[in-house]
C-alpha cells in the first residue's frame, strides 16, 4: 500500500492506520469473523472515490467497500488484507423532490438519518430495520437490504430509482434522474444493487419516498405453533390493508429478551409463538387490527397506537439481535422458506442442528410475512461450518433461498451452488470479469471463488 499517494488523495487524516480503528473496521457486527487491513481510507466525494479505484485498480490493490459494517454475512470484512474504503463521509442528504416522491443521498447516510430527512417533508423511506442508526444507504443498497416492511413495500431495489457508483478503474457512473419510464437498456442500478460490492462501490442513491401515513398501530398476537402463526398472518394479509409488517418470535428468545434487557414478558401467558403485526393507513388501525384479530379467534393480543408503547412491542422483536449476541458469537443463517414448508422446516431445524452439534442452542425468528427465518445457532465454534451446511442444505431441499435478506458475503458463498444453478454463477463471473477483470473490488465475497485470484485458504 502507498501511503503518500492515498494521502494525497484523501488528505493524510483519512488515512487510519490507528490499530484501534483498523481492528474495529477489520470484526463483523457479530463477533464472529475477524480480519486485518492495512488501513482505512476514508474518501469524502465521488471524485475521491474514483481516484482511490484508479490507483488501487493501477496497482492491484484489493478493496473492501465499507459503510455502517452492521452486515451479516461477513461481506464487508477484509479477511485477506484487503484497504477498507470507508464510506460514511459520503453523507450528503438532497432536498426532497415532493413531486416525483424521491430524493438522492450519499452513499454514508445513514438510514435513521434518511428516514428523519423524510420525515420532515411528511414521507417515509420504507426500508427500515434494527440497525438502522448504524447502517448506511450505500451497505443496504449494496446488499439489496429487506428488513421489516418488505411485506407492503419490498427491497432495498424495489425503493431505487437511480444510482451513482464508482466502477473498479475509476470510471463514474451516474444516472440519478429517477423517471419512472427510462427504457433505455441495462438496469444498472438494479444489477448493483445486491451486488455486494463486487462490481463497482455505489455513492449515492436516488430511493422512492411513500407517504408518512399518520395512523399506526402495533399488534402482539399470541399462538400456539408456528403453523397457526402463518396462516394468522395470511389472514391478516387479506383483512388488513395496511398491513406493513408481520414478525415471528418464539417463546425461548422472548424469553432470552426478557431476562437479557430485564423486561416484563408483553403477553400474560408464554405463548409458543408470537406474531408481531403493524399496520399503516389513513384511518385508525387499531380498530382495524382488532377487528382482523377478533374475526380470527386467535389467543392473547395486545394492541398499541402510542409511539412509545409501539417502539415497546417492537423492542421484543429487535432486541433478539442484541440479545442472542450476548451469548456468543451466532451462526446467523438468513433463510427464505416457501410458506407451505415454514412450519414443518421450523420444526425440524433444532434436530438437524442438534444431530451434528448437540450443545448448540437455535434460535428462530424472522418475518413471517417474506417467509423469512433467521436461524440463529450460538454454542458452536465460529470457524465449525457443519451446523452452517446443515441447515442450508435443509432449506433447500424444501424450496427456499439461502440467503433471504443478508447476501452471500464471505460467510455463504461456499453454499452459494444451493440456490443457484451452475449457468447462473457462470453468468455471475461473466458479469464480474467485464466490470471488474483484475478482480479488485470486494475479491473474496458472493462467488465461491475470485477469477483471477487463488480461492482464499
Ligand atoms: C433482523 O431481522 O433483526 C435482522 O435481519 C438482524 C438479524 O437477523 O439478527
Ligand atoms: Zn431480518
Amino acid at each position: 500500500m502507498d501511503r503518500a499517494a492515498l494521502a494525497r488523495i484523501v488528505g493524510a487524516d483519512h488515512v487510519v492506520v490507528d490499530p484501534e480503528r483498523r481492528a474495529a473496521a477489520t470484526v463483523d457486527w457479530t463477533g464472529r469473523v475477524r480480519g486485518a487491513t492495512p488501513a482505512l481510507v476514508r474518501p469524502g466525494s465521488t471524485a475521491e472515490v474514483s481516484a482511490v479505484l484508479a490507483h488501487c485498480h493501477a496497482e492491484g490493490l484489493a478493496v473492501v467497500p465499507q459503510g455502517g459494517n452492521t452486515g451479516l454475512v461477513a461481506g464487508a470484512v477484509p479477511q485477506h488484507g484487503e484497504l477498507v474504503l470507508d464510506l460514511r463521509r459520503l453523507d450528503h442528504l438532497g432536498p426532497v423532490d415532493p413531486l416525483a416522491r424521491q430524493v438522492t443521498v450519499g452513499a454514508g447516510v445513514t438510514l435513521a438519518a434518511l428516514h428523519a430527512h423524510a420525515a420532515a417533508h411528511g414521507l417515509r423511506y420504507a426500508v427500515d430495520f434494527g440497525a438502522r442508526d448504524e447502517a448506511t444507504v450505500g451497505g443496504s443498497v449494496a446488499t439489496n437490504a429487506g428488513g421489516v416492511h418488505v411485506l407492503r413495500w419490498g427491497t432495498t431495489r424495489r425503493q431505487l430509482a437511480g444510482i451513482e457508483a464508482v466502477l473498479a478503474d475509476g470510471r463514474v457512473v451516474s444516472h440519478l434522474a429517477g423517471l419512472d419510464k427510462d427504457n433505455t437498456g441495462y438496469d444498472l442500478a438494479g444489477l448493483l444493487c445486491g451486488s455486494e460490492g463486487t462490481l463497482a462501490v455505489v455513492t449515492a442513491a436516488r430511493v422512492r419516498l411513500v407517504p408518512d401515513e399518520p395512523e399506526v398501530a402495533v399488534g402482539l398476537v399470541g399462538v400456539s405453533s408456528v403453523a397457526d402463526a402463518v396462516v394468522v398472518v395470511a389472514h391478516l394479509r387479506e383483512l388488513v390493508p395496511g398491513l406493513s409488517a408481520a414478525e415471528l418470535v418464539l417463546a425461548d428468545g422472548l424469553d432470552l429478551v426478557c431476562r437479557t434487557f430485564d423486561r416484563r414478558p408483553p403477553l400474560s401467558a408464554a405463548w409458543p409463538a408470537v406474531v408481531l403485526v403493524e399496520a399503516r393507513g389513513r384511518e385508525p388501525q387499531a380498530e382495524v387490527l382488532a377487528d382482523a384479530l377478533d374475526a380470527m379467534a386467535v389467543g392473547e393480543t395486545a394492541v398499541a397506537v402510542e409511539p412509545a408503547r409501539r417502539a415497546e412491542l417492537w423492542s421484543y422483536r429487535e432486541d433478539h439481535t442484541l440479545a442472542i449476541n450476548t451469548l456468543g458469537p451466532p451462526h446467523k443463517l438468513d433463510v427464505t422458506l416457501p410458506l407451505p414448508a415454514l412450519a414443518e422446516f421450523a420444526a425440524a431445524v433444532p434436530d438437524v442442528v442438534r444431530e451434528v452439534a448437540p450443545d448448540a442452542e437455535v434460535w428462530l425468528f424472522g418475518h413471517l410475512g417474506d417467509g423469512n427465518l433467521h436461524v440463529n445457532v450460538t454454542g458452536v465454534a465460529s470457524d465449525d461450518e457443519v451446523v452452517d451446511d446443515v441447515v442450508l442444505r435443509l432449506v433447500a431441499a424444501r424450496g427456499g433461498s439461502i440467503s433471504a435478506e443478508h447476501g452471500i458475503g464471505s460467510l455463504k458463498r461456499r453454499w452459494l451452488h444451493l440456490s443457484r444453478s451452475d449457468v447462473e454463477i457462470d453468468a455471475f463471473r461473466a458479469i464480474k470479469q467485464a466490470l471488474d477483470p483484475r478482480s479488485v473490488l470486494n475479491p473474496n465475497v458472493l462467488l465461491p471463488t475470485a477469477p483471477g485470484r487463488p480461492a482464499p485458504a
